[in-house]
């Protein structure tokens, strides 16, 4: 079975259609997919010409890695059904503003504020919405600054406005992050209350640590 013929089915297991209608959803899903993903990849180019700007210019890339995903249907349709939406493809693009992510990941904590001022800055992507989880972590301990950018895509017949979210932070953020996320899916049964004690206070550990690693860089900076 191919996967087309396999996400057709999972849509028809959700809510019962004509095969009609779901050929029709499943153009219109493949149609979001190549929107989000064009989105995704103007703001990775820009991003890119940023990091190679830098090293051309200071000798040094502020970006260690630049990651993109476009939520599978099935998420989208696992999230619309969860917030007790309309599960097509125009409630998704309606309501959902993480369908497109990119996950940028810098050397130090000043990086990511340099890189989150210039993407402020241009007039053709317009911020809608900063969370900065670096400032304020969530209860677990995460730490990141995230942003909903809106992005221009230019198809053959019109100009679209698409959401991308944002995801900047450090090597050590994105290090905690990576392993509190695979170990929060690891296991069927919740964490356990002195665990996530354990996780957020690490997260904290780590945190102190990379206010320490910037300030050794500037210090050799200084030198
Ligand atoms: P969602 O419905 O999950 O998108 O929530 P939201 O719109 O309030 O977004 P939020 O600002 O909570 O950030 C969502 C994304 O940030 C998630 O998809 C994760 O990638 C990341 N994230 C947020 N909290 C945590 C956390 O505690 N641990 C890890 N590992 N990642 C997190
Ligand atoms: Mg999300």
């Amino acid at each position: 079975m191919d996967d087309s013929t396999f996400y057709m089915e999972k849509i028809s297991e959700i809510i019962p259609v004509q095969q009609e209608q779901l050929e029709k959803m499943f153009e219109e899903f493949l149609e979001l997919d190549h929107i989000y993903g064009s989105a995704a990849q103007t703001v990775e180019t820009q991003l890119h010409i940023y990091d190679n700007e830098f090293s051309m210019r200071f000798q040094r890339d502020p970006i260690h890695s630049i990651e993109s995903r476009i939520k599978s249907g099935q998420s989208i349709m696992g999230k619309l059904q969860r917030k007790g939406l309309p599960l097509t493809a125009r409630s998704a693009r309606q309501n959902l503003m993480d369908i497109a992510g990119i996950r940028v990941v810098c050397y130090y904590i000043d990086d990511i504020y340099a890189i989150a001022e210039l993407l402020d800055r241009r007039d053709d992507f317009e911020v809608v919405k900063v969370k900065d989880y670096i400032k304020d972590p969530k209860p677990s301990g995460y730490r990141s600054l995230h942003m909903i950018l809106m992005v221009p895509v230019y198809t053959a017949r019109e100009r679209l406005e698409v959401p991308v979210e944002v995801q900047i932070r450090t090597i050590a953020m994105d290090f905690w992050a990576s392993l509190e996320h695979q170990l929060r899916y690891k296991t069927s049964s919740h964490v356990p209350d002195y665990l996530k004690e354990e996780l957020r206070e690490l997260a904290g550990t780590i945190a102190d640590t990379d206010l320490r690693m910037q300030d050794i860089y500037q210090q050799i900076n200084d030198l």
